[in-house]
C-alpha cells in the first residue's frame, strides 16, 4: 500500500498547527506537510514529542516513519501551546475524547486544549476540530472564542493501519462551515487530495461521523449473527457474504465475520451516539443491539473454548494475535483483553504471541508469557485462539499446528485459514461461521491423551 500521493500539487504553502498527535493528529501533520505546507505538532505528552524529535514514530503506523523522515524541514514539534499556536492561519484539533462511564464522550481534552489555544491566540484563525465529538459541540466551543476565530468540524475518517493512507486518499471530505472564507481556505488546502468535499454545517459533520462509525459497526454486528446463525445451521458464513456483497447495495465492506469490532472509535462511538439519541429522548434501537451483539461475540472463543475442554485449569493456551486488528500495535477494545482475565483465571496458563503488540499486553497483563514467534507459542499447547489476522499468522501450516502442539485444536476468530486444507489435516478446527472440520475424532483423541 502506498501512502505517498501520486501526484504531487504543490500550492502556496500555509502555516498550520496540528495539536494532539495520535493516530489522526499525526496523520494528518505528515499528509499537510507532504503537500508543502509547514505544520507545528503540538502534544502535552513530553515523552512523544521527544521521540518526534528524533524523527522517530510514536506508534507503530505503517507508512507514518517514511513521512516523519522526509518531511523533517516542514514539520516541527513542541509541547507548548503557544509555539504552536501562535502563527498559524489554521489549527487542527485532534486530542482524543474517550468514553466516559456512561458511555458519553470525555471532552475535558478538548476543552482544556481549546482554552489554552484562546489564551495565546493573538489572530484571526481557523480552529478545525478534527475529534469525535458529540453533536453541538463546535457551537459550544466557538462561543468561546471572538468572532475572529472560526470553529469549523472536520471529522476524520481513517482507519488504524492504514491511517496516513487514508488521509492522503479520503473517499470523501467532511467540512462543517457556513463562513464563506473559511470555506475558500479550507478548499484551497483539501483540493489537491482529490476527494469529494461535502459542506455542511457543523452539526451535521459531527452527526455525520458518528453516523458512519455506527452503520459500519452495525453492519459488522449483523453479519457477526448470521455468522452464528450459521454455525447452528452447519453452513458456511463467506458463501452468504460473498453472494450478499455481490449486490451493490450491500457491498463487500464490513462483511468479514470474526470475534467482533475492537479499537478505539466502533465501541466509544456507538455507545457516544446511543447516549446522545437519550438524551434528546430518543431510542437508538439498532445501535444499542449492534454494541450487545458484538460484547457477546468478543467473549465467542471462550464460549467456545468450553465445547473442547470443562475445565482449563493447567491447560497451555496458544493465544496468537492481539492487536484489534493487523497493521497496529493497539489493544484498545480488542477481544483479546476481553478474553485473556478469562483464561488466566480458570487457571491455564497463556502462552501469547503478536507481531507488535508484545510490550503494551505485558503491561497490562505481567503474569502472561509472550513468545517471540507463533511457532514458539503453539509448543505443547492444549489449544490455540487466534484473534488477529497478521499475514505471519494466515500464513501457518496445518502441519505447523500438529507437529508443535499438544492437543491441535484450532480456535479461529478470524477465518485465517482455507476451510477445505484444514478438513484434510488432523486437526480441530473451530472458525467463526463455518462447519467445525476433524471434531469427533480429534476431540476423542485429545479426551483419551487427557485421561492417560
Ligand atoms: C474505524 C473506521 O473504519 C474509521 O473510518 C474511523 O475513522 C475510525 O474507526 P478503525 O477502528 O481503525 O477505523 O478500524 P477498522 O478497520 O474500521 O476495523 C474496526 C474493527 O472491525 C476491527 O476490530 C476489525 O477487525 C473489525 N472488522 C472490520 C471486522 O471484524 N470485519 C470487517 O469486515 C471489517
Amino acid at each position: 500500500m502506498k501512502a505517498t500521493p501520486t501526484v504531487f500539487n504543490r500550492q502556496v504553502s500555509k502555516k498550520i498547527a496540528v495539536v494532539g498527535l495520535g493516530y489522526v493528529g499525526l496523520a494528518a501533520a505528515v499528509s499537510f506537510a507532504e503537500y508543502g505546507h509547514c505544520v507545528s505538532c503540538m502534544d502535552i505528552d513530553t515523552e512523544k514529542i521527544e521521540c518526534l524529535k528524533k524523527c522517530s514514530s510514536p506508534f507503530y503506523e505503517p507508512g507514518l516513519a517514511d513521512l516523519l523522515r522526509s518531511n523533517t524541514s516542514r514539520l516541527s514539534y513542541t509541547s507548548d501551546i503557544k509555539d504552536a499556536c501562535i502563527n498559524a492561519e489554521i489549527i487542527f484539533l485532534a486530542v482524543q475524547t474517550p468514553e466516559l462511564p456512561d458511555g458519553s464522550a470525555d471532552l475535558t481534552y478538548l476543552y482544556e486544549a481549546a482554552t489554552n489555544i484562546r489564551a495565546v491566540l493573538k489572530k484571526t484563525c481557523i480552529l478545525v476540530v478534527k475529534s469525535t465529538v458529540p453533536v453541538g459541540t463546535c457551537d459550544q466551543l466557538a462561543s468561546l472564542f471572538d468572532d475572529d476565530i472560526e470553529v469549523v468540524s472536520n471529522p476524520e475518517f481513517l482507519a488504524q493501519g492504514r491511517a496516513v493512507y487514508d488521509m492522503l486518499h479520503p473517499a470523501r471530505i467532511v467540512i462543517g462551515t457556513v463562513n464563506e472564507p473559511t470555506r475558500t481556505c479550507l478548499h484551497e488546502l483539501y483540493s489537491p487530495f482529490g476527494a469529494p468535499i461535502v459542506w455542511m454545517d457543523r452539526r451535521t459533520a459531527e452527526l455525520t461521523k458518528y453516523a458512519c462509525n455506527d452503520f459500519l459497526a452495525l453492519k459488522l454486528s449483523y453479519i457477526n449473527e448470521i455468522a452464528n446463525l450459521c454455525e447452528r445451521f452447519e453452513t458456511n458464513i463467506e458463501l452468504v457474504t460473498e453472494a450478499m456483497g455481490l449486490d451493490s447495495r450491500i457491498g463487500h465492506h464490513f462483511l468479514k465475520a470474526g470475534i467482533g469490532y475492537g479499537g478505539s472509535c466502533f465501541s466509544k462511538d456507538t455507545k457516544a451516539l446511543y447516549r446522545m439519541a437519550n438524551d434528546y429522548g430518543y431510542e437508538l434501537r439498532t445501535v444499542h443491539s449492534a454494541i450487545e451483539v458484538n460484547e457477546y461475540q468478543k467473549k465467542l472463543l471462550i464460549h467456545k473454548i468450553k465445547k473442547y475442554y470443562a475445565n482449563l485449569c493447567g491447560k497451555r493456551i496458544a493465544v496468537l494475535g492481539l492487536a484489534f486488528k493487523p497493521e497496529t500495535d493497539d489493544l484498545r477494545e480488542a477481544a483479546s483483553i476481553a478474553c485473556l482475565p478469562f483464561l488466566m483465571d480458570a487457571g491455564a496458563t497463556a502462552v501469547v504471541y503478536d507481531p507488535k503488540c508484545a510490550e503494551n499486553v505485558q503491561r497490562l497483563f505481567p503474569s502472561v508469557f509472550i513468545e517471540k514467534s507463533s511457532e514458539d507459542a503453539l509448543i505443547d499447547a492444549d489449544i490455540a485462539l487466534i484473534f488477529t489476522e497478521w499475514r505471519e499468522i494466515c500464513n501457518i501450516t496445518p502441519e505447523v499446528f500438529i507437529q508443535r502442539m499438544r492437543h491441535p485444536i484450532i480456535l479461529d476468530g478470524r477465518n485465517c485459514y482455507d476451510i477445505e486444507t484444514m478438513r484434510n489435516h488432523k486437526l480441530i478446527y473451530d472458525s467463526v461461521g463455518r462447519p467445525v472440520t476433524g471434531c469427533l475424532k480429534i476431540n476423542e483423541k485429545a479426551e483419551k491423551k487427557e485421561n492417560e
